[in-house]
């Protein structure tokens, strides 16, 4: 019988992937133990697992001196980290907040469960990150913090958006949800801006569990005021004063969380440098010799990036090809590639909470002294929602698994190609 490799999975041929474990083996025994020794102590003690005990002073320590901070707290999520961090910063209730039109709308709520106004700035052209200038070009007199995402683990150029937020005398906040492990010059993001904010659930890099997060910052006077803005306004780091001072929720991480947490901290490296392998083996053997798609990792970063591929960003080269964006994901999908055709739910200005802006709170507060209809045009990133896909790689994937990722990459490209 004749062999079918040549042809498309799509159109029925052998997929060029064998199957491979799909699953991230995020845990082991080592995370199991450390929760068993948890129970094994409240059982015979009686007493409770509790938080801000033993486990989370050594995680935060121990994850501050990974990321290369002063200091960090741990949270529940990468939501409340962003929450957490911008209270900290005590911004005036109805002030503007530039944050990049491309994220998690858990990056930008918590502007405005700040009761402050997101202001979308426009990304980079070929990224999904704001640069300085468009950052820059949203700033007012109403402005008082920047929030900055790291997409996908690309690091963003944060040392140009620091120059202008210094020029400005405004705070940053660069929420590193997507890109914990990744580095500029050898300095992790989350240490370049005023705070840095971390999602450690169970899609990142590493995870607490199901969720969690951190918050990080080198100021001391700066890091009290996270754990109160974390835990109900208790108050931490202040002499003598007996009551809560601050109005605000209950963030905290606890010990079950932050046992796991430590015991993931030290396979961190391993996984961030796997993807790295990865990537660069995809960039340097196979993605030069396509023409359907454009590779931009080291052209839309700063000089002396180390991304940490939270996902691989892959741009889609419309004029070189037959068919659409869709149909060349499928059929990668197809020869079993892990690819997402776009970044779902990620283009804040076409969120309905957003869009209904006008008539919501703080939007509509008569203390709101900038324009409410305002529009904000984002076309960079209107043109990366339609261009970019992803490759969703992950730790874990073996060096023949990757030499097949690439080999349906040149199948589906020669095939689909104009
Ligand atoms: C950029 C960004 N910020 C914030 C968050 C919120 O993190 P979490 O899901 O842990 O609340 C995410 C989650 O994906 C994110 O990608």
């Amino acid at each position: 019988m004749m062999s079918n490799a040549n042809e498309l999975a799509i159109r029925g041929g052998e997929p060029a992937v064998k199957p491979y474990p799909t699953g991230r083996f995020h845990f082991g025994v080592e995370e199991k133990a450390a929760v068993d020794a948890l129970f094994d102590e409240a059982i015979g003690t009686g007493n409770a697992i509790g938080y801000n005990g033993p486990q989370e002073t050594e995680f935060c320590k121990e994850f501050a001196e990974y990321i290369g901070a002063g200091y960090a707290d741990g949270v529940n999520s990468g939501t409340t980290a962003v929450f957490v961090a911008l209270k900290a910063l005590d911004l005036p209730p109805f002030s503007e907040v530039v944050v990049g039109c491309v994220t998690d709308c858990g990056g930008v709520m918590p502007i405005v469960m700040n009761n402050c106004i997101p202001i979308m700035a426009d990304t980079a052209p070929d990224s999904f990150a704001p640069g300085p200038e468009q950052i820059e070009a949203r700033i007012t007199e109403r402005t008082s913090a920047i929030v900055v995402a790291h997409v996908s683990g690309y690091p963003a150029d944060i040392e140009g958006i620091m120059a202008v937020a210094k020029k400005h005398g405004i705070p940053v906040v660069e929420d590193c949800a997507q890109a914990l492990g990744a580095r500029i010059h050898g300095k992790h993001v989350g240490t370049f801006g005023t705070i840095g904010a971390f999602s450690l659930m169970f899609g990142k890099h590493i995870c607490t569990g199901g969720q969690g997060g951190a918050v990080v910052c080198n100021s001391q006077e700066l890091y009290w005021k996270v754990r109160r803005a974390a835990d109900r306004g208790k108050p931490f780091g202040l002499d003598g004063v007996d009551t809560n001072v601050l109005t605000t929720l209950n963030f905290n991480m606890d010990e079950f969380h932050a046992a796991i947490g430590r015991v993931q901290l030290k396979k961190l490296s391993a996984i961030v440098a796997e993807r790295q392998q990865s990537m660069a083996y995809l960039a340097t053997e196979i993605f030069p010799k396509l023409k359907c798609v454009r590779y931009v990792a080291e052209k839309n970063m700063p000089a002396g990036s180390e991304a940490s591929f939270w996902k691989a960003q892959i741009l889609f080269n419309p004029e070189a090809v037959t068919c659409s964006r869709k149909e060349y994901c499928e059929a990668l999908t197809a020869e079993g590639v892990p690819m997402a055709e776009h970044y779902l739910f990620a283009f804040m200005p076409k969120h309905r909470w957003y869009l209904e802006r006008s008539n919501a709170f703080p939007w509509n507060s008569p203390q709101y002294l900038g324009d409410r209809f305002a529009e904000y045009p984002c076309p960079n990133a209107q043109k990366m929602m339609d261009e970019c896909m992803f490759l969703l790689i992950q730790e874990h994937t073996s060096e023949e698994t990757l030499r097949q990722f690439g080999e349906a990459f040149l199948k589906v490209d020669k095939a689909l190609a104009k």
